[in-house]
């Protein structure tokens, strides 16, 4: 192995296993409908069956993302005049961000600095983008927003931040949520800064759902390894022949949710967190939302957060957004 990312302000610990244990068993006595944090399913297992995902035909996602920056990266630093450093929320595979970076590093030296609360993530991000000339990479182990916050500390006079967002994760809020966290962001920038931000769009419902339920089965092992990953850092004893992955849209939310369905009545100890769970036959385990939007409605919640619209830029093919916005 080569040598581990260059890191700020990290640190290389793995969340602790209780936090892990606690919003497990606080999702799962959740009353009503049961869930666990979708943040879960991302461990090194499940972020390479994501990596799987994108590759599917029926899952047009993140290639509709890299189409938008092969086509537009230039346009998008065109908007931004004067030296510019640039940080990253989720450090992605960086393939998408090396069409920006490119476009960037024809005029400048570029500062680029990933954050994520996954090592692994940043370690192959710098694998990726690193030996780029012109760019220096530091990443930031850590949340985004406290990320954001050791980022803007480094600003130079007069540099103007561009935050990425490329992975259209806005989508696992709902849309409250996501909406405050733009707010969030925008509390953190300067008057003049920007924000790249991936979002997935309305299409149609069939076309969603098979993207998200796909045949050869990547998204039910994909969703299913949550359970695993219980059994595996928690000690716990699902049965993952006793789940079916089921995908549903809700068309009031405008958005898919995945959940694992129990095929009978069971009980399942997860001995670490010293819970035991009960499930009807047919009960489900909520795991994750993906919400889909509308390009106007991205602009005006954009607005409501204090940004101005730049530019937006959609694929047709996936109907998919990326926009530009300014703090104003
Ligand atoms: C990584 C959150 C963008 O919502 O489409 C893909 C995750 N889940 N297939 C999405 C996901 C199932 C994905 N995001």
């Amino acid at each position: 192995m080569a040598s581990s990312p260059r890191m700020a302000g990290a640190s290389a610990t793995a969340p602790a296993l209780s936090e892990f244990s606690s919003d497990v068993v606080i999702g799962l006595r959740h009353p009503g409908q049961k869930e666990l944090p979708s943040k879960y399913l991302y461990d090194s297992l499940g972020s390479a069956l994501f990596d799987a995902i994108c590759l599917l035909p029926e899952y047009g996602l993140s290639r509709a993302g890299m189409r938008l920056l092969q086509k537009h990266a230039s346009e998008v630093i065109d908007c931004l005049p004067g030296p510019v450093m640039v940080a990253e929320l989720g450090s992605g595979s960086g393939e998408k961000t090396r069409h920006l970076l490119e476009a960037l590093a024809r005029r400048q030296r570029v500062n680029y600095y990933p954050i994520d609360i996954s090592g692994t993530a940043l370690y192959r991000c710098q694998q990726e983008l690193s030996q780029m000339e012109m760019v220096s990479l530091v990443g930031f182990e850590s949340a985004y927003l406290e990320g954001l916050h050791k980022v803007v500390a480094r600003r130079r006079e007069g540099e103007r931040l561009l935050v990425l967002f490329l992975g259209s994760t806005i989508g696992n809020f709902d849309r409250p949520a996501g909406e405050q966290f733009l707010r969030d962001v925008r509390g953190i920038l300067e008057v003049g800064d920007a924000l790249l931000l991936a979002t997935d769009l309305e299409k149609p419902i069939p076309v969603l759902k098979l993207a998200y339920d796909d045949p050869p089965g990547v998204t039910a092992a994909f969703n299913k390894n949550i359970l695993a990953r219980i059994n595996r850092e928690l000690d716990g004893e699902f049965d993952l022949g006793q789940f079916e992955h089921v995908v549903r849209y809700d068309e009031r939310e405008r958005r898919i949710e995945m959940h694992l369905q129990s095929k009978c009545w069971q009980r399942i100890a997860i001995r670490k967190a010293g819970f035991r769970l009960e499930l009807r036959k047919g009960e489900t385990i909520w795991t994750e939302s993906s919400h889909k939007y509308d390009p106007a409605e991205v602009r005006e919640m954009g607005a409501r957060s204090r940004f101005d619209c730049a530019g937006q830029w959609i694929d047709f093919e996936w109907p998919f957004a990326q926009t530009l916005f300014f703090a104003a």
